[in-house]
């Protein structure tokens, strides 16, 4: 039985939709760059800007391996590569964003420093202490076992290897309005207090753990979204066409969201002891 959180996320025609929008913006796929893909791949709140704010603290070294745990398609993981010189090994829970996230890290010539396979972050398929550091962006929100899932990325990281997150929380008000990019109805969504999630991660044996509020930026880059909506301006290329019909709602509601303090964006940092 096909899991319902892959399904809600992987449209199985994911990769043509990207190319047609690429056509549409007079994109090549034969000369395609990660920038240019960049409005399409980085699939969570403000998109590219907030992957660069999340590297900006990152403390990679080339050469080291990094785990990006529900990758998405890969932009993250792309990025993350090239700016870096480190390899990303992607995992997601989805099939046909496993498939497109090759493709596009084939068609941006970067397969072989991103390797994006098939599976669960509640199971991790790696051996323990194989990776320089991780990461788990908008993730989070679809994980019902966080215990498991912290523990896995735990287990994996070598001693003294960085661990970041982030998510949308659940905030003081609760019950937040759907549909949004992660449920269309509250089915499969698991948010957190962002103090339930830094306690879980503090079980497991992380330590250093620090949060940052994030849902002033998120408001603001919805917000900006919004207007382009508001105003028929989307580009052709964008998250909006792997959110689906309903993503203009997905978005308005997550700004709500926040406004009503239904949900509380953090960024969250820590370490494995050494
Ligand atoms: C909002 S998207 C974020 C994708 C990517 N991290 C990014 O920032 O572009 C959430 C992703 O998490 C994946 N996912 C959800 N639950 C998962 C799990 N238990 N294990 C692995 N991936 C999961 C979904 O398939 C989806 O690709």
């Amino acid at each position: 039985m096909t899991d319902p959180i892959a399904s809600h996320w992987g449209a199985a025609d994911i990769h043509e939709r990207i190319l047609d929008a690429m056509r549409a913006s007079g994109l090549s796929a034969g000369t395609a760059t990660i920038e240019q893909l960049a409005p399409v791949d980085h699939i969570h709140a403000r998109g590219f800007a907030a992957t660069k704010e999340l590297a900006d603290s990152l403390p990679i070294r080339s050469g080291d391996r990094i785990v990006d745990i529900g990758c998405g398609i890969g932009g993250p993981a792309r990025y993350l590569a090239d700016r870096f010189g480190c390899h990303v090994e992607g995992i997601d829970i989805s099939e046909p964003f496993v498939d497109a996230g090759n493709r596009l890290s084939e068609m941006t010539r970067m397969r072989d420093r991103v390797t994006i396979r098939y599976g669960d972050g509640q199971k991790l398929p790696y051996a323990d202490e194989s990776f320089d550091g991780g990461y788990a962006q908008h993730v989070t929100m679809n994980v019902p076992d966080r215990d498991r899932f912290f523990a896995e990325a735990f287990r994996v990281l070598r001693p003294g290897a960085f661990f970041a997150l982030t998510e949308h929380g659940l905030g003081a008000a609760g019950t937040p309005h759907h549909p949004l990019p992660w449920s269309e109805d509250g089915a499969g969504a698991y948010l957190l207090p962002p103090e339930q999630t830094v306690a879980l991660l503090g079980a497991v044996g992380f330590q250093m753990i620090e949060v940052v509020e994030t849902g002033i930026d998120y408001l603001q880059g919805y917000r900006k979204m919004i207007s382009l909506m508001d105003n028929g301006a989307l580009p052709p290329l964008g998250v909006h066409i792997i959110l689906g019909p309903a993503a203009s709602e997905k978005i308005r509601n997550a700004a709500r969201n926040i406004e009503e303090f239904r949900t509380r964006p953090v960024r969250i940092m820590c370490r494995k002891p050494q």
